[in-house]
């Protein structure tokens, strides 16, 4: 749930990186089949990866724009790791993209076990340094306020929202309403009788 939840809202949405050396991008295929040609890169460039982009690419997501944690117990379907191969296979551009491979011996998918199409951590040698304590900590947090409260959708939930925030943050206001599952303890007076959580 958390996992896919970060797919569709990275947050941040862009990784920022800036090249210290020369280099060259290799070819890459465009959605409508056309080629991307090398691109050739400056020393000192900076750049901005789009997460949100990634994430909700249909070269290499099925039915991207769909919540589903389900996906996740899956891997890419071959006739998509096919199509973007295909268009990669240019000359001087040899590397090969697996696809997501699920790995069920950690605990949750990262940006190798999805070969660099899920970087909601970003990826190499700066990436999060936190990314293990995060999920689990949105897990345990999670569990607690929903053994707390229930909630309910008040309004059109629309993933391609605008985004609108000076932190570039990608999610849409929140359209929730939250009802206590058990009454506030300074309310009835019953503090002792209920769990600390
Ligand atoms: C859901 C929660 C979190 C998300 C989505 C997140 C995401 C990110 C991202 C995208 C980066 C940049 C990585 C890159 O440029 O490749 C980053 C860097 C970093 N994060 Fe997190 N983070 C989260 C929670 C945490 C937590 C809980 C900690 C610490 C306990 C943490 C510590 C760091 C540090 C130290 C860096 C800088 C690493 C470096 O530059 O070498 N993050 N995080």
């Amino acid at each position: 749930m958390v996992t896919e939840t970060l797919r569709l809202y990275p947050e941040p949405p862009i990784l920022i990186r800036r090249a210290l050396e020369s280099d060259v991008l290799p070819r890459a295929n465009n959605l409508d089949n056309s080629v991307q040609e090398p691109v050739k890169v400056i020393k000192g460039t900076d750049f901005f990866l789009s997460c949100w982009n990634i994430h909700r690419s249909p070269a290499l997501w099925e039915d991207p724009e769909v919540f589903d944690p389900e996906r996740w117990r899956k891997p890419t379907p071959k006739h998509l790791v096919d199509a973007y191969n295909a268009g990669r296979s240019g000359e001087g551009d040899q590397r090969h993209w697996k696809g997501y491979t699920p790995d069920l011996s950690t605990l949750y998918p990262n940006e190798l076990h999805a070969d660099y199409a899920y970087v909601p951590f970003g990826a190499g040698p700066r990436k999060c340094l936190g990314d293990q304590f995060a999920l689990m900590e949105s897990v345990v947090m999670l569990a607690v306020v929903f053994r707390r409260f229930e909630f309910e959708l008040t309004g059109k939930h629309d993933p391609l929202s605008a985004v609108d925030s000076d932190i570039g943050t990608p999610l849409p206001p929140p359209r929730t309403k939250w009802t206590r599952r058990v009454p506030h303890p300074v309310l009835i007076g019953h503090a002792a009788s209920l769990t600390p959580y």
